[in-house]
């Protein structure tokens, strides 16, 4: 893997990537050489690379921070013991996070990232006839599935500014529902729900309903999870399922470990699909992380600070957006076709993400795109490209 650090403030223009790929992995190897001293490093103070392989990558909601140095340093000193299957490490990851979110630990089902947890419940529950209620517009991971299963996805449509419409996702239940899945906050227009409409409405769903509440991006919400979880209704609603997942906040995409939280009779449900569990590295690396929680808060305020820095120059440069996005990606509207702008941004060597629609006639988002968090030296880079192409100032 090829990376660079960026050393001064940079706009745009291919150039200036190209420029980038000139400085050596300072970033990392400064973290690596940092921690193989046991020095325990301030995470705000790890320079970051401003290219992997070349390009700016702010395209698969990856974290540019990284994760914590104290995950890191475990798994360097367990690493040498791959030769064992998983021991008590994941029994250990779930008693520590039991604790965290105030449930029994029978309640926790960890496994290799969120993503199959979405492909769990698609697999448990769907069936021809029956269907999946979301709101149009969201990740499609699990409804996907589910159709595929020969279920039916129902969506109901966003409401103002492109956040959640409660009382239109009701109007969608009917007497073949059997899962509600909301994203929170929503991929790719970045709402997050208000904490009691959202709870006032799962409780409004009819008991026998598998309501799947997605946190994927919860802990780098501007007011973090405390306010918004929804996990605490596990205990109060059995027919409740919420994901979490290392991939963002805790920027471990890689080393995929996730969980969900729920009634054990839930968990048994999904369960009986699941092939295989997550790895002991991982594990212990969500050990740490779940502890670290001063990287955590470093990792929010970074992505706090970026979002708001992007949309004051989106706003400045006349560009619309989902307003008030809380997760690790803005949506936004280019102007010109999404994938033009993709392309063109590729041209670049800057990768952008996802211009798929969903629960919306065809085109209705065309000119939308998404684009991931990145540093904010990252970010001006795509601004720069961004006004270039656009033809703006
Ligand atoms: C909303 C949402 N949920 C779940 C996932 C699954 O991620 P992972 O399997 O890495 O936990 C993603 C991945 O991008 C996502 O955007």
């Amino acid at each position: 893997m090829q990376c660079s650090v960026i050393g001064n403030r940079s706009r745009g223009s291919t150039q200036s990537v190209m420029n980038l790929l000139t400085t050596a992995c300072v970033g990392r190897l400064l973290a690596a050489a940092l921690l193989s001293a046991s020095v325990l490093v301030p995470p705000s103070t790890i320079a970051q690379p401003v290219t992997v392989d070349g390009k700016v990558k702010i395209s698969s909601n990856e974290n540019v921070w990284g994760f914590s140095p104290k995950a890191l340093a475990r798994l360097q000193a367990e690493l040498a013991t791959g030769n064992y299957y998983n021991r008590d490490e994941i029994a250990e990851f779930i008693k520590l996070c039991a604790a965290h979110n105030g449930v029994k630990e029978n309640y926790i089902m960890a496994t290799a990232g969120s993503g199959p947890l979405l492909s769990l419940a698609a697999l448990a529950y769907a069936q021809p006839g029956k269907n999946v209620v979301t709101t149009a517009m969201g990740y499609t991971s699990l409804v996907n599935r589910f159709e595929a299963r020969g279920g039916n996805v129902k969506f109901a449509p966003l409401g103002a500014d492109m956040g959640y419409d409660f009382k239109a996702l009701a109007r969608e239940i009917d007497d073949n529902t059997v899962i509600v899945y909301i994203c929170n906050p929503n991929n790719p227009t970045g709402t997050l729900a208000d904490p009691a409409e959202l709870r006032r409405f799962i409780l409004s769903v009819p008991a026998h309903i598998l309501v799947f509440v997605d946190e994927a991006y919860l802990e780098i919400a501007d007011t973090g999870l405390k306010p918004n979880t929804m996990i605490p209704l596990v205990n109060v609603r059995k027919n409740m399922l919420v994901t979490r997942t290392f991939s963002k906040g805790h920027g471990m995409a890689g080393l995929r470990f996730g969980y969900g939280v729920g009634h054990p009779e839930v968990l048994d449900r999904l369960g009986e699909y699941s092939t295989s569990g997550p790895s002991f590295l991982a594990a212990i690396a969500a050990q740490e992380a779940l502890k670290d929680e001063a990287f955590l808060e470093q990792n929010r305020k970074n992505y706090s600070e970026v979002r708001k820095y992007v949309c004051a120059e989106l706003t400045r440069m006349g560009i619309e957006y989902a307003k008030d996005p809380q997760g690790a990606f803005i949506y936004f509207h280019a102007g010109i076709p999404g994938a033009e702008l993709n392309a063109k941004m590729r041209e670049a060597n800057i990768l952008i993400g996802n211009t798929r629609e969903s629960g919306v006639p065809e085109g209705t988002y065309k000119n939308w795109c998404r684009v991931s968090i990145g540093t904010k030296e990252q970010m001006d880079v795509f601004l720069g490209e961004l006004s270039r192409i656009l033809g703006k100032t």
